[in-house]
């Protein structure tokens, strides 16, 4: 209901009353201001001028399911929200989530992390309020093996969301990773719940650079205030990222894999590079040379030697 008072003021151009307020949603004049107390709480700031009514100054700066789900328009993803002020990871709360039996497109939001993940065991740095930090939940109908599918269709959603809201452009470095001027910008790590032959569900999760300050960013990493000089609503980015997952997830539902591959691979920082790929205990350099249909690199090496790698880390681009 606090929700309904919320969308009434976001409608308006100006002042309403609470008579109107309360006449329109068929609620007490006392449950209007009790509504609108909990608002503030949470951090809006909401003008009262006598005989005039409320008006909305500004919403807190935080993905709350209010906000998130404000003109979404979305079918399935984001549809089922959960908010946390902070939180272990957000992969173990979708995990159990997955485990519950929640339909996909169910989004799990922490404003901070204490045990933020990334891949091979390494550590996401979670700071509170500047970044987002996502683990979504699908019950894609694929093979184990065609999980590398999510994790690209990710990556060129958040790449497509960055360029609608900030402008910029991104690059992808295979398999995860989000990069600007070869510094990460975003990470993907995707965890699996499958038997051998099923996928029970994936989670994805979503780390994102946005207003942290270099001084606090690990070297190689950067983040979206740094690129483009200004703060960027998370808000509107966490929307559009839901939003362009929903479209490539059906996308690739409907048309295959190929489409995504194409537009991955047309913003690769890797394709036609030499690299150095640390994949299972080893080393592999040569170039890298396409992406095939499951989503796993082929690193020509200097042998003339095609590698098919299906996991690892791209440690250098020259
Ligand atoms: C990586 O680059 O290695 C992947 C980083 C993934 C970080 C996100 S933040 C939200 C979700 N919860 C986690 O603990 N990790 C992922």
């Amino acid at each position: 209901m606090a929700k309904d008072v919320l969308d009434f003021l976001k409608a308006q151009d100006g002042f309403v009353s609470g008579e109107e307020i309360s006449r329109s949603l068929k609620i007490s004049r006392t449950a209007v201001w009790k509504y609108i107390e909990r608002l503030r709480a949470e951090g809006y700031l909401i003008e009262a001028v006598p005989h005039l009514g409320y008006r909305i100054i500004s919403i807190p700066d935080k993905l709350l399911p209010e906000e998130i789900s404000y003109q979404l328009n979305t079918k399935i993803i984001g549809q089922r929200l959960f908010y946390y002020e902070t939180l272990g990871s957000t992969m173990d709360a979708a995990f159990e989530l997955g485990l519950a039996g929640f339909p996909e497109g169910t989004a799990v939001f922490a404003e901070s992390q204490t045990k933020g993940r990334g891949r091979l065991g390494r550590s996401w740095f979670s700071p509170k309020g500047k970044g987002i930090y996502l683990s979504l939940l699908l019950r894609p109908e694929f093979l184990p093996q065609g999980a590398p599918k999510i994790t690209l269709m990710t990556a060129v959603s958040i790449s497509e969301a960055i360029k609608k809201v900030t402008g910029l452009s991104v690059l992808i470095k295979w398999p995860n990773d989000i990069v600007v001027g070869g510094k990460k910008l975003a990470g993907i790590l995707t965890e699996l719940n499958a038997e051998a032959d099923k996928i029970k569900f994936v989670n994805i999760g979503i780390g994102i650079n946005v207003n942290s300050s270099k001084s606090f960013l690990p070297l190689d990493a950067t983040s979206l205030k740094e690129e483009i000089g200004t703060e960027v609503s998370r808000i509107e980015l966490a929307k559009e990222v839901l939003r362009a997952i929903e479209n490539n997830y059906f996308l690739l539902k409907e048309k295959g894999f190929k489409p995504i591959l194409e537009k991955c691979k047309a913003s690769s920082a890797i394709l036609g590079k030499r690299i150095e790929i640390n994949s299972q205990n080893r080393v592999i350099c040569g170039e890298a040379q396409d992406i095939d249909m499951d989503g796993a690199l082929l690193v020509r090496q200097d042998t003339g030697f095609i590698e098919r790698v299906l996991s690892g880390d791209v440690v250098r681009i020259y």
